[in-house]
């Protein structure tokens, strides 16, 4: 009896202890039972309808039932223009210019989890202002390659940053009321042969490191869809990887709600219907009819359907649908959101070089030289998917302009063509003429000549340098990180003519900085920063605030320094086996999707091989004691940033460590204090260090402040590949504090 009695209260308190607060997952599944009732009425055909598309961005409800399409939208940095139902076109609406955000890369270095939930709330204001259910992003895929096509869109080379930004983006659009679709779920980090490359990663990488953006985003910030990569990850397509989708994401994560192919990017009825994908897009080949013949014949049960109909329908109730009478009726950028986007692009720009002080611009400078066709290149659309119709983009040259006022003058000069991309058929007229180089073309003399002509008498010359969004896109990877079309030369004999030169980068990923170095004495980089992108970065020129932005990869000297180079498992030997090349070949350009197919089932199958393990990025760098021309966490201030010692108090769940930080100049600045962790005498194998905390701080002249960054044992766990479980080696560290991952200014042992 006594013990009974004793079952009946354990049993209690179990219960007690599983009623407490919901995951965020759980909360999709509050309408159950109103699901099941809406199921039993619908037809098989009803349901089918579901899991594939209805129009290029949308995918059907229940009309008789009253249940509604789910819209979505890209992502993942503004929400893109609206394009005709079957396609990518524009559908040419006057109300649907957004507010165009700091591209993914920018976002991430402002290593700031606020601004990245700001990101996130502005994103899903907007989609909702155009009726949008679903918001295709954040991507966040681990930069992996410095070459790679998406590096802007995604966030950085090291999971804890790039989890915990895509956390908050994640919290920040659901909290609007929108969803996510978080993109491309996994191991999407090249775009040569995206559509048939075998990402080939052992277990205890993929989980330490690439799948780590994903698995925050899901089981912390409740991530409502998910979008399965195009490539293969260890054998199997993404859209159809029950690894991948039934065994981690649903079993392990809880994942409660739907995946959606990227566009193109299912292969099949059975693989994706027994392996976790919910809806096809686009195209209804795989999960439309052939879904039904299959019900009919007995290969898959209805109540295999309604379960995917079941997991659509838990987000469709979540996410208000938006009444047609209300969406689309006003402009969707909105000053509330450009602000949003200001905010971020100002805490963005990396100051990555300032020798003799060259920035801030003086108050004396009378004259300045603007030279270098990016100064004057909007950013917003091109490479593919994520480009956005901004209702307005400051570009470089607008914002130095604008802050100069009439005080300074501003003469401006192209100093270089730029690389107008390949493209898919044949290639479009050139309008204009400075658009019309070779990428590796030399500077154009007549160009060059202007340019230093401009710069000889000016106080100052600033050079805007970097890629553009034909060199920089989905779809390919560069084929290297040099700067293209003569624009070293055009630095090098700027210099010569004015050596008060600074250099501005306007790219999205690194840049072989080789040449250019020993001609800037400073450099920044500046991104593709938004639409108040060229406001933010006059005032960090002109010192109205302090850079302070931190590198969230590794510029490497050159690129075979880095790890999948180095090791040989970057570039892949096999050319051409993949539907996405092959729309740029000529003679594939007219074949027809299925020619297409054929064509390439009969090539060999191109392979990724992750051998380098969780070696990326600075973790290679570091290990293998190979210099980086630029470190990962490296951005300097027009300030001094002292740290004091670390007080370190180790506990069950976490280690905190508290100091103080001060800053030692005369102008309010933001510092981000990173923590790192290298093992002592540890039984596995560790890269030197690995972040593991860091915080923004925002300090005013002379400030200290004690700050307190906490490490999550949790996240020290290793993925043991022998008991296939997250396991906590305890034993000694040492933490290194700093300002960067190669400026390292206080050490602290600690122990787990
Ligand atoms: C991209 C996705 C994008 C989709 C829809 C695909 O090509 O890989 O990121 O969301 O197109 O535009």
């Amino acid at each position: 009896m006594y013990k009974n009695l004793l079952k009946i209260a354990g049993l209690a308190l179990l219960i007690v202890a599983c009623s407490g607060p919901k995951s965020p997952q759980d909360k999709l599944m509050v309408n159950e039972k109103k699901i099941n009732a809406i199921i039993a009425q619908m037809s098989l055909e009803e349901k089918v309808e579901m899991l594939h598309s209805k129009t290029n961005m949308s995918s059907a409800g229940v009309p008789r039932l009253g249940i509604a399409d789910v819209n979505y939208a890209d992502g993942p940095f503004g929400i893109r223009e609206e394009g005709v139902p079957n396609g990518f076109t524009p559908a040419g609406w006057t109300l649907d210019s957004a507010t165009y955000f700091p591209t993914g890369s920018a976002l991430a270095a402002t290593w700031s989890e606020e601004l990245a939930y700001l990101y996130g709330t502005g994103m899903g204001k907007e989609a909702r202002l155009r009726g949008k259910d679903v918001i295709l992003g954040p991507a966040v895929n681990i930069q992996r390659l410095p070459v790679g096509g998406r590096t802007y869109e995604y966030l950085s080379e090291d999971p804890i940053l790039s989890a915990a930004l895509s956390m908050n983006y994640t919290k920040g659009v659901q909290d609007q009321g929108t969803a996510v679709c978080i993109k491309h779920f996994a191991v999407n980090n090249q775009e040569t042969n995206r559509g048939s490359v075998d990402a080939q990663v052992d277990e205890r990488t993929l989980r330490e490191i690439y799948l780590k953006p994903f698995e925050r985003a899901i089981v912390e910030g409740g991530a409502m869809s998910v979008m399965p990569a195009y490539n293969k990850v260890n054998g199997d397509y993404c859209s159809e990887n029950e690894h991948l989708l039934n065994e981690i994401l649903r079993g392990e994560w809880g994942f409660k709600g739907f995946t959606v192919s990227d566009w193109g990017g299912t292969h099949s009825t059975m693989g994706a219907m027994l392996h976790g994908l919910n809806v096809q897009m686009t195209g209804s080949n795989y999960m439309g009819q052939p879904v039904i013949d299959s019900v009919k014949t007995g290969a898959l049960t209805e109540d295999q359907v309604d379960e995917k109909v079941r997991q659509i329908l838990r987000v469709r109730f979540a996410i208000e649908p938006v009444p047609a009478d209300v969406a689309n009726t006003e402009m969707t950028s909105k000053p509330e959101q450009q602000q949003i986007a200001y905010k971020v692009a100002q805490r963005s720009i990396v100051l990555l070089k300032n020798e003799g002080k060259v920035l801030p611009l003086s108050k004396d400078v009378k004259k300045i030289a603007v030279v270098g066709q990016n100064a004057v290149l909007k950013t917003q659309s091109g490479g593919m998917g994520a480009g956005v119709k901004a209702l307005y983009e400051i570009t470089p040259l607008q914002g130095i302009q604008k802050r100069a006022g009439d005080a300074v003058e501003v003469v401006y000069a192209p100093g270089y063509k730029n690389f107008p991309g390949r493209r898919w058929g044949p290639a479009p007229a050139v309008a204009n003429p400075l658009e019309a180089a070779a990428i590796d073309e030399p500077a154009d003399p007549a160009l060059l000549a202007e340019a230093v002509e401009a710069a000889k008498d000016a106080d100052v010359v600033i050079f805007f340098g970097g890629t553009n969004k034909s060199i920089e896109t989905e779809g390919s990877d560069r084929s290297d990180i040099n700067l293209p079309t003569g624009q070293e030369e055009v630095v090098a004999a700027l210099y010569e003519a004015n050596p008060n030169l600074v250099t501005v980068l306007i790219s999205g990923g690194p840049t072989d900085l080789q040449v250019l170095e020993q001609y800037s004495p400073a450099i920044v980089q500046g991104w593709w920063n938004g639409t108040e992108g060229g406001t933010a970065l006059a005032e960090v020129l002109f010192g109205d605030i302090a850079p302070s932005g931190k590198l969230p990869f590794t510029f490497p000297v050159k690129l075979e320094d880095s790890p999948a180079y180095a090791m040989g498992n970057f570039p892949d030997k096999t050319q051409g086996g993949d539907l996405f090349t092959l729309m740029y070949r000529a003679d594939a350009t007219q074949m027809t999707r299925e020619e297409r197919q054929k064509l390439i089932d009969a090539m060999p199958k191109p392979v990724s091989k992750y051998t380098e393990g969780s070696l990326v990025g600075y973790r290679w760098f570091d290990t293998k004691n190979v210099k980086p021309m630029y470190a990962f966490g490296h951005g300097l201030s027009y300030v001094d940033f002292t740290y004091g010692p670390m007080n370190v108090k180790s506990g069950k769940k976490s280690i905190k460590v508290t100091f103080d930080l001060t800053n030692a100049g005369d102008m309010e600045a933001d510092e981000v204090a990173q923590l790192y962790v290298r093992r002592i005498d540890s039984k596995v194998e560790w890269p030197a260090k690995e972040l593991k905390a860091f915080q923004r701080v925002t300090l005013a002249p002379g400030e200290t402040k004690a700050v307190t960054l906490e490490i999550k044992a949790d996240d020290l766990r290793y993925w043991n590949v022998d008991t296939n479980a997250w396991t906590l080696e305890h034993g000694k560290l040492e933490l290194l504090l700093g300002s960067a991952s190669d400026d390292i200014r206080q050490k602290a042992d600690a122990s787990i």
